[in-house]
């Protein structure tokens, strides 16, 4: 007997999601994971240079400073493995440092097409390091990575940019047990995290004057135009950004100026929006250096050294498999 794989239809999967997000009473929410089509990576690569978001800065600066102290930490061989490669230009310091010492294997793996082939040209060319890149899910792709490793080969994990911040805690911390699964002693999770801070900086990078940050959440409302033939008006929407301190995250939602009636054709759905009931479309979680020394040993891993960027508070955490 033939065992057909059922393979989802990522459209399919991207209209159930609008669908159950925006439909039923209480908050409005979209997955923020659907912020990055092609114009959504294009955006989020302008925000990383705005004067206003510090993260990559600083997460760049501290890769740049202590790749060389990693590297030389790691037991060779090494594969490198990072979860949402972006554009690829904060792996660049690592993969240096590593094949300064040796051939080096780097898989980037991203759900977003356009940005796995912008982390292909990016880092084309550095001398004795070979890319091959998956165009999946995070665990997914993770899971790859260690199932092709030979006998002796470690893997180094990165999961840069304080991606994690994306999660609520509850998954977050599963996430990280689900990494910390997959590994074996003699890996390592280089894992970013960006700090608390006053409450104005932390708007204003999700809120900068020159509105890069809006344009990116109201693509989001562009994409499911484009994609699930809707017909958001987005003049009709503005962007928000707010800190939730008792979460300690930064919230961005898309605000309707007045009363919306929405039709998204290909999710089967008719959408009411009330005058300043919003739709969530991402959450930015902010920690202490405590806090994320206690995730990392709540998902069984050792906190092994935090390097914190004083200009822009922020962490490179190096966590081994405890
Ligand atoms: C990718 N992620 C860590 C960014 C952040 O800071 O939460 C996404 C972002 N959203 C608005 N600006 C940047």
């Amino acid at each position: 007997m033939l065992l057909n794989t059922l393979v989802a239809d990522p459209v399919a999967v991207f209209a159930e999601e609008v669908r159950a997000g925006l439909s039923g009473a209480g908050q409005k929410e979209l997955p923020s994971k659907y912020l990055y089509d092609e114009i959504g990576s294009a955006l989020f690569e302008v925000i990383t240079l705005l004067p206003e978001y510090g993260l990559t800065r600083a997460d760049e600066s501290l890769l740049r400073l202590h790749s060389g102290e990693i590297a030389a930490g790691l037991s060779a061989p090494v594969v490198v493995a990072e979860l949402g490669s972006g554009s690829g230009k904060k792996a660049r310091w690592i993969l240096q440092a590593l094949a300064r010492c040796q051939p080096t294997t780097y898989y980037p793996i991203e759900i977003s097409h356009s940005a796995l082939a912008m982390c292909e040209r990016e880092l084309d060319h550095i001398d004795r390091v070979s890319i091959l890149g998956f165009e999946t899910e995070y665990l997914d792709g993770l899971r790859r990575v260690v199932t092709r490793r030979r006998s002796g080969q470690h893997v180094l994990v990165l999961f840069l940019g304080s991606s994690i911040g994306n999660f609520d805690p509850g998954p977050a911390e599963e996430f990280l047990q689900h990494i910390r699964s997959l590994l074996v002693a003699g890996d390592a999770l280089l894992l970013s995290t960006d700090l608390l801070k006053p409450v104005d900086r932390m708007v204003l990078a999700y809120d900068d004057p020159a509105g890069v940050t809006a344009a990116f959440n109201l693509n989001l409302l562009g994409r499911i135009n484009r994609e699930l033939e809707g017909d958001f008006d987005l003049c009709q929407f503005h962007h928000r950004a707010l800190y939730n301190r008792l979460a300690q995250r930064i919230e961005m939602h898309l605000v309707p100026a007045a009363r919306q009636s929405v039709r998204i054709h290909r999710a089967d759905c008719e959408v009411v929006l009330e005058p300043d009931e919003t739709i969530w479309t991402e959450s930015s979680y902010k920690y202490s250096v405590q806090q994320v020394r206690q995730m990392a040993e709540r998902a069984g891993f050792r906190c092994e050294k935090q390097w914190v960027y004083q200009e822009w508070p922020f962490a490179l955490n190096l966590l081994a498999p405890d």
